[in-house]
């Protein structure tokens, strides 16, 4: 053997032992202790029991045995990319958000794509929402913008979160279907809960069923805040647009690819980087203001809405990069944790109600699945510029406070006194007021399910009509309870009596006759 090649040995039961030398490094335990023989566990006797001080065994095996960490409650399974963020077009006007300040200045991201509902191992091709989560490691902090590729989102409150994952994802009694809309659960959920229609629309088109991540929008659904340096606020929504074009694939080229090749969009994103096709998107901003806000028909702060780019154009103020698969798919995929709270001073929440539900689950989820408070402390969580506060302990804390002082103010100077307030530029929440009694009670302007549910069925071509109704035909088929499937097909009439006609038909059903005398109700309310 040449240097660098490991020596090879067979041992008395015909195992293959390979020893180093030269540069190949020596096998130890994780105490550092080399290890001469990783074949065989220590005997009392050839054919004698094992022994319990057989160190390099039970740590080797203890180890193994706590590979499993829990998988994400929902987008358990995704895959991500490191990247960078170039900045086009400063908006300082706008946002003091510092990544927004200066043209062609990069930030590095990290960007991970998912579906909602399967599990960790299920397939790629699945009808289901991606997720399109990424975490900007910028100078004053890491924003994450967690967002979907469908601008509009099932409920309007987070209340209701934990019931549509239950509907969405496997029943509890049967543990299946795995990653499949088309069961009775969901549409049981989804028939009573007709905020869900703008967002089944989506979910039924082509949109769901991505060509791969390459092919796909990103929003950020909810509406936020920019904040400039003076402290004016403006509404705005986020929108990553594919320079690659937007692809989708059709439901028969779905299920051939799901059984081929599960790993499909993995695969593909994958190699697209390595041989140095880079996939890129644009991020562009719809900024409104107050004004704006009132006149728009629905709540600003819905996110079953969407604002239609029409009203507010799409600005486009950098490009994303994705030029870097990780090294680890644990260490950087698995343990990164996007949380909607991860904000920077310029950019701010708005009152929409799942947006601020969302700020506490991500962080919660998080603590549990990653062990504890320390997992900003994992290489792929960890702010890229310098932190210093006073937290401290906790398991696995790896960067706790040096020197003396553990807490503020204190009467210690200098570093012995650790990090003191930035007033002037620290984060600031926008100074809003709020007013009102204290109820379980929701805005008259969420109530309108309809309209823009229509507006989506009508502005797409012919072609994807078809296939909406194709989907909506095929998951209804599934459904095993005849009232669930009248249920929904009665909200149909209210979207498009076309739409209605083609499903009722495709599952040889008629539309319930209360359906038709609520689309009166609402074309009297709504215009198409
Ligand atoms: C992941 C909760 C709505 C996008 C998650 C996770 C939870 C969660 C608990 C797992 C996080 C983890 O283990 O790291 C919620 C709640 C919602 C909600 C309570 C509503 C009240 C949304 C919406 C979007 C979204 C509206 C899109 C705008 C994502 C994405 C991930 C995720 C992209 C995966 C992040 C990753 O790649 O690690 N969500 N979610 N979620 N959620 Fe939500």
């Amino acid at each position: 053997a040449t240097a660098g090649e490991p020596q090879m040995r067979i041992g008395e039961g015909g195992e293959t032992h390979q020893t180093a030398g030269g540069d190949v490094a020596v096998m130890t335990t994780a105490q550092g202790v080399p290890v001469s023989d990783d074949q065989n566990t220590l005997r009392q006797g050839a054919r004698g029991p094992a022994l319990m001080e057989d160190f390099h065994f039970r740590e080797k095996m203890f180890h193994f045995d706590h590979e499993r960490i829990p998988e994400r409650v929902v987008h358990a399974r995704g895959y991500a990319a490191h990247g960078y963020f170039e900045t086009l077009d400063p908006i300082p006007d706008l946002t003091r958000a510092d990544l927004f300040q200066r043209k062609g200045e990069k930030t590095p991201v990290f960007c991970r794509f998912s579906t909602v509902a399967g599990n960790k191992g299920s397939a790629d091709l699945a009808r289901d929402v991606r997720g399109f989560a990424v975490k900007f490691y910028t100078q004053e902090g890491n924003w994450d913008l967690v967002g979907n590729n469908i601008p509009v989102f099932f409920i309007q409150d987070a209340m209701k979160f934990p019931d549509l994952i239950h509907a969405a994802k496997a029943e509890p009694d049967r543990g299946f279907p795995q990653a499949q809309t088309a069961h009775d659960n969901f549409w049981d959920f989804v028939s009573l809960m007709p905020e869900a229609m703008h967002m089944i629309m989506w979910a039924m088109s082509d949109r769901a069923i991505p060509r791969s991540f390459r092919f796909m929008e990103g929003f950020g659904v909810h509406t936020f805040r920019f904040v400039n340096a003076e402290g004016k606020s403006s509404y705005v929504k986020f929108h990553w647009k594919p320079k690659q074009g937007l692809q989708s694939v059709t439901w028969d080229e779905a299920l051939k690819i799901n059984g081929a090749d599960p790993d499909f969009h993995r695969r593909d994103l994958w190699d697209a980087i390595q041989s140095g096709d880079y996939p890129e998107w644009e991020l562009g901003v719809q900024v409104f203001d107050d004004e704006f806000a009132d006149s728009f028909p629905f709540d600003i702060l819905d996110a079953t809405k969407l604002i239609p780019e029409e009203d507010v154009p799409v600005r486009i103020i950098g490009r994303m990069v994705l030029d870097r698969v990780v090294d680890n798919f644990f260490a950087e995929t698995e343990q990164v944790a996007f949380c909607t709270q991860n904000v920077v001073p310029g950019i701010d929440f708005t009152n929409d109600p799942l947006l601020q539900g969302r700020n506490f689950s991500y962080l919660d989820t998080q603590i549990k699945r990653l062990g504890g408070p320390n997992f900003t402390h994992i290489p792929i969580n960890a702010p890229k510029c310098p932190f210093h506060h006073f937290q401290q302990d906790g398991h696995m804390a790896m960067h706790n406070p040096k020197g003396r002082a553990n807490y503020e103010p204190n009467s210690w100077g200098g570093e012995q006194g650790g990090p003191r307030e930035a007033p002037e530029h620290g984060f600031q929440s926008v100074q809003t007021e709020a007013d009102g009694v204290k109820d379980r009670v929701r805005s008259e302007l969420f109530a309108d399910h309809y309209s823009q549910a229509r507006q989506f069925y009508l502005s797409q071509t012919e072609v994807e009509q078809t296939h909406i109704a194709e989907a909506l035909v095929f998951e209804l088929s599934k459904v095993e309870t005849n009232a669930i499937r009248e249920r929904l097909l009665s909200h149909l009439p209210n979207i498009d009596d076309d739409l209605a006609q083609a499903v009722a038909e495709g599952l040889g059903m008629d539309i319930p006759v209360p359906a038709k005398a609520a689309r009166e109700r609402v074309d009297g309310l709504v215009t198409s």
